[in-house]
């Protein structure tokens, strides 16, 4: 590293302030958050800055929902995700919202200037519109059968069954999601950006890049190359009202479209900080301001960032991002998170649980500066924290410093022996390895790193046994040194994981009695100063408590997204739709329908039934009343992973005695049986003992 001292900014992608942050997020903020620790840990001036993403239909209608003013909803929002991120310990300089007087100000002014530099077109297009809710309506609030391959229930913009993509006016007896009318065509005029003459502006900042890197992984190239070949179409950036964002200057009635005020968040964000602190606005967002941009995002949004972005800054007279990191999705044990499964897990649930520092670890250690999708197997998370934190790293403090506490009072010794010296060096040798991993964001390489540094650590406690070397009176001073030269190590590992366990290294600064550690001071030791007593610093994960987790989320239903709204880095699990496998039944009348009396359940237990290879006891409630049924779902479900459930019951059969007990009704599920079983859930907000009718 050299001593130059640089100037960065530094953003996370602003998360819709209509859902609660996931496990899913956290990837990116958790990433973000530990390369700016480490830039400042180097002595940087560098700034983190993210905001709500607040404007658009989905915020609007699930204020309106909730019957409160989007303002309200947003506020709400705000506050729950600040609690997030900083439980999560995501050290943002500051944390907005597009809603703001500067974002609109940023937002407006960028359109203006488009507009003077002839890159704003109006057009008159036709789009479906809802007339009972009087609007028009975004792709994704219609609903139909696909053009293509005659799928029903698909969005407007993409079928899920066939993969193709169309227009909403293709859908065939489309459906508008909010009043369930069917849509008209309707003409409307609106602005377009006209990203097609910005194609060899694009194609120069790619090539140019930033000090001879690209501005993008190889991966982003290679799609970026494709967008190129296809052709870059103008961008819709206008809606009409009622619409919850910012209006377009001198066009009354017309919005800013979402995506277009939402990037502009990251200089409205940076701005307030500034006007807070003092800072320069320009150096960071001018042109040839000596300072470095990145923006961290998921690579589902990367066409907005590496087309429309620098297109936008850039003819509206500011700098282009110096780099865009691009990272994957997250998955769990393999899977897209599943509220099903109980693996759609949000930052709430998450820390109800178990540290943030743990998360941050497992994520840390699958890391890479690759356009990778990252697993979370909560097995191997377990194992990894349990083994590598607490096994490894944490062992190593907890192996020598009681002996410096009760034997030394606390006063460590000397690193004289020459072996001991060497040891350290090795370790402080490190350093820069793992700053340049750091630096390109393979943080999986720098734990790999580190974890072989504890276990030499380790080996270096196990080949001088402190333990005996601390009864033998005259070996007592060299115990004093064995232990203190681990204390070094573990100093420097705890250095070396600082930006990604802050916690845990701020505790370990205050047990060492030690100021907080600066990169540079891996060249220095600590010998001769006393520290205080070592308390432990965390307990290994149990598996009932990765159980408890699970059973929560599944519960959790009410922290998660709209379905209309496009999750981030982890969407719930898409319906398939399969023929029915056995005929239908024979026609009844609605009388016979009407004597079965269907209510909703919630099951309060589950267990094992001795000797019953396929029955689980579930006890439901039905609303004050409980009931015992015996169920035919053991080759599918685990009792605890159905404690908290919601599912349908026939409550009106008669009660049958079975070897084991009496089955006061019947729950329903759905498949052939076998692990093709789907127990039935109404969705969220019914009660038990609702009737299903
Ligand atoms: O995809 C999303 O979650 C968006 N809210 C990200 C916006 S990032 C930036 F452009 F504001
Ligand atoms: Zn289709």
């Amino acid at each position: 590293m050299n001593g130059e001292k640089r100037r960065i900014l530094v953003t996370s992608a602003l998360p819709y302030a209509n859902g609660a942050i996931h496990i899913g997020h956290l990837v990116e903020y958790i990433q973000t958050d530990i390369w700016v620790r480490f830039q400042k840990l180097c002595g940087h001036e560098c700034y983190y800055v993210c905001a709500d993403d607040t404007h658009g239909t989905p915020v609007m209608l699930r204020a309106e929902q909730e019957g409160i003013p989007p303002e309200t909803l947003i506020e709400r929002m705000h506050a729950e995700h600040l609690r997030d991120f900083g439980d999560f310990l995501i050290d943002f300089d500051n944390y907005y919202s597009t809603n703001s007087e500067e974002n609109r100000r940023l937002a407006q002014d960028i359109y203006l200037r488009l507009k003077a530099a002839g890159l704003i077109e109006v057009r008159t297009i036709e789009q479906l519109y809802d007339p009972v809710k009087e609007m028009f309506l975004p792709d994704r609030y219609i609903k139909g059968e696909c053009p293509r391959c005659h799928a029903p229930d698909q969005y407007g913009d993409a079928c899920e069954s066939c993969g193709a993509t169309y227009n909403p006016t293709e859908l065939l007896h489309p459906v508008s999601v909010i009043s369930g009318a069917r849509p008209v065509k309707r003409a409307s005029e609106h602005h377009f950006f006209l990203l097609s003459r910005c194609r060899d502006f694009l194609e120069d900042w790619i090539r140019r890049g930033y000090r001879g890197d690209s501005p993008l992984q190889p991966e982003a190239m290679n799609k970026l190359e494709e967008w190129f070949a296809a052709g870059l179409k103008d961008w819709d950036i206008s809606r009409d009202a009622p619409y919850f964002g910012f209006e377009i200057p001198g066009a009354p009635g017309k919005y800013l479209y979402v995506w277009l005020d939402a990037p502009v968040g990251y200089m409205a964000s940076f701005l307030n900080l500034c006007r807070r602190e003092g800072l320069d606005f320009d150096a960071f967002w001018k042109p040839d301001g000596g300072t470095e941009l990145y923006h961290f995002i998921g690579k589902d949004i990367l066409y907005f960032h590496a087309l429309f972005w620098p297109a936008m800054l850039h003819f509206s007279g500011y700098r282009t991002p110096s780099r865009l990191f691009v990272h994957g999705f997250l998955t769990v044990n393999g899977q897209k998170m599943s509220k099903s499964r109980g693996t759609f897990i949000t930052a709430r649930t998450y820390l109800e649980h178990l540290r943030p520092e743990f998360l941050r670890y497992y994520f840390a250690a699958k890391l890479s500066d690759r356009i990778e999708d990252l697993d979370l197997n909560l097995d191997d998370f377990m194992a990894r924290i349990n083994s590598d934190l607490i096994g490894k790293y944490l062992n190593i403090a907890s192996r020598s410093a009681g002996f410096i506490t009760k034997t030394f009072g606390g006063r460590l010794g000397d690193l004289a022996c020459t072996e001991d010296r060497a040891v350290v060096t090795a370790c402080q040798e490190a350093a820069e390895e793992l700053a340049a991993l750091y630096e390109q964001r393979r943080y999986g390489e720098a734990v790999r790193r580190i974890m072989e540094l504890a276990d030499r650590a380790n080996a270096y406690i196990n080949e001088h046994e402190p333990w005996k070397l601390v009864k033998k009176e005259d070996r007592q001073a060299r115990a004093q040194e064995v232990c203190t030269t681990a204390l070094n190590l573990f100093r420097l590992l705890t250095l070396y994981l600082k930006p990604i366990l802050p916690g845990i290294a701020a505790e370990v600064e205050t047990f060492l009695d030690i100021p907080p550690l600066r990169w540079q001071d891996s060249r220095a030791l600590l010998a001769g100063t006393t520290i205080r007593p070592y308390r432990h610093l965390a307990r290994r994960i149990e598996a009932a408590q990765l159980q408890a987790l699970l059973a929560d989320s599944r519960e959790d239903l009410d922290a998660q997204q709209s379905e209309h709204t496009r999750t981030r880095h982890g969407q719930a699990q898409q319906p398939r739709s399969a023929p029915p496998a056995e005929p239908i039944a024979e026609t009844i009348s609605i009388d016979d329908f009407a004597k079965i009396d269907l209510r909703v359940a919630r099951i309060v237990a589950a267990e094992d039934v001795p000797g019953a290879d396929k029955l689980l006891r579930l006890t439901l409630d039905l609303g004050g009343e409980t009931r015992n049924v015996f169920a035919g779902i053991k080759s599918k479900y685990q009792p605890e992973e159905l404690v908290g459930r919601y599912t349908v019951m026939v409550a009106n059969l008669a009660p049958r005695k079975m070897r084991f007990g009496v089955s006061e009704g019947m729950v329903l599920a759905a498949g052939p049986g076998g692990k093709d079983l789907w127990l039935i859930q109404p969705e969220e907000g019914a009660q038990p003992g609702m009737r299903v009718k």
